[in-house]
């Protein structure tokens, strides 16, 4: 009798270990979510745009690529330093070009087709620390650009 507690108690113990140090493991695996190919990665997961265009917005997103993007991007499909942007709405997702424009180091790190981007052009996009209104205002300039194209 005596030996069946010392048995079962033991077994107890076991169980209790096994479960502290498996609740320990959980807490340290950091949960990073998937890095998904369609959307990028960022803060834009859902974006819901207006079929009108907003000019506003357009000439905004204009001044903005004259003083910081028109170097190395023509509005054309041919290429530059780096891609022509002809066509860009149509080959990538709105939420896709939003990250991109605001969280580029990451996506540049994580996006297969950005790799393979960065090896083809020999050259990395620098960061171009736009706001979100920023690249709103861009993405606005491109949709008008393909829709005119
Ligand atoms: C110094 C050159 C340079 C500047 C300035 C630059 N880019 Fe780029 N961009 C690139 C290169 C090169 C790539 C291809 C990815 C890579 O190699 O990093 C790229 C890729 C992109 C792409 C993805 C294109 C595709 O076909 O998928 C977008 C969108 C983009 N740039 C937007 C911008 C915007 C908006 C600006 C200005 C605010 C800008 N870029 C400024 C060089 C530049």
């Amino acid at each position: 009798m005596k030996h069946t507690l010392y048995i079962i108690g033991a077994l107890i113990l076991l169980v209790a270990c096994n479960n502290s140090t498996s609740k320990k493991e959980v807490e340290n695996v950091s949960v990073e979510k998937p890095y998904n190919a369609k959307i990028g990665a960022g803060k834009f997961d859902n974006v819901i745009l207006s079929d009108t265009l907003d000019e506003k917005l357009i000439a905004e997103g204009k001044k903005l690529l004259i003083s910081k993007c028109i170097c190395c991007h023509n509005l054309t499909t041919e290429a530059s330093t780096g891609p022509g942007w002809l066509n860009i709405t149509e080959r990538r997702s709105t939420e896709w070009i939003l990250n991109f424009l605001t969280n580029s180091e990451e996506m540049l790190d994580k996006d297969k087709t950005l790799k393979a981007q960065i090896s083809a052009y020999k050259v990395r996009m620098p960061n171009q620390n736009l706001s979100d209104n920023d690249a709103k205002a861009i993405l606005e300039f491109m949709r008008n650009n393909d829709k005119n194209n």
